[in-house]
């Protein structure tokens, strides 16, 4: 299984991805955990440049460029390995936040961002995509504190970003829109409801 979580920054899907990860664990499944922008050598210090160089400026399309070849390095070396080792994989983030962020938030071509999704993930999909919701004055709230580009964009741009996935989570297969408004218990038992068929189907 391939499993993506998503949803703005502050939503609650690293906690619930944790939780994901535990549960699975008791019933002997180990999954590789992956994180976007990163996972790999090259794609660690493109997420420095992308989530900490705050002084360097950078076109959208620049910002799409370098996510884009963080995910292509991290699906062709780690992720497809693990899958065809028969490895589950749960990654925090995939090809959705590119369109709701790049996308939606910036304002490029959906088109051309769906087209450059393809290239890096080599056309390989989630077999279930989690969205986390939260209105984004909660996600910024939780957050706490403005503390990369994104972050600093604006209430406008996160507003934006959460529309798009809305408008996106029903396009992708098993797409699945969570309300992260409710307890991080109740929401894990809920995220767990989607994934357990799936753990039957292999034990
Ligand atoms: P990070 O702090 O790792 O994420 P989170 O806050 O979800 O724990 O930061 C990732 C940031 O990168 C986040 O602001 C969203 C952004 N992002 C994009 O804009 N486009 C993308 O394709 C990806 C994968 C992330």
């Amino acid at each position: 299984m391939f499993i993506a979580l998503e949803g703005l920054d502050g939503c609650g899907k690293s906690t619930q991805l944790r939780a994901l990860a535990k549960r699975l664990k008791q019933y002997k499944i180990d999954p590789v955990i992956v994180q976007e922008p990163g996972g790999t050598p090259v794609g660690e210090e493109i997420r420095k440049i992308l989530l900490l160089r705050k002084e360097l400026a950078m076109t959208p399309l620049t910002e799409l460029l370098l996510y884009e070849a963080s995910r292509s390095e991290l699906t062709q070396t780690v992720i497809q390995p693990a899958l065809a080792s028969g490895h589950w994989v749960l990654t925090d983030r995939y090809a959705l936040s590119s369109l709701a962020y790049q996308g939606y938030g910036r304002g490029l071509s959906l088109e051309l961002v769906r087209e450059l999704n393809r290239l890096a993930t080599g056309d390989l999909a989630p077999q279930m995509t989690l969205l986390i919701d939260v209105p984004v004055e909660v996600a910024l709230r939780r957050k706490g504190r403005v503390k990369d580009r994104l972050e600093g964009a604006g209430v406008d741009f996160y507003e934006r970003v959460r529309c798009g996935y809305l408008a996106e989570i029903s396009k992708v297969s098993r797409g699945i829109r969570l309300d992260g408004m409710k307890e991080i218990s109740t929401l894990s038992e809920e995220v767990w409801s989607y994934i357990r068929p799936f753990v039957s189907a292999q034990s």
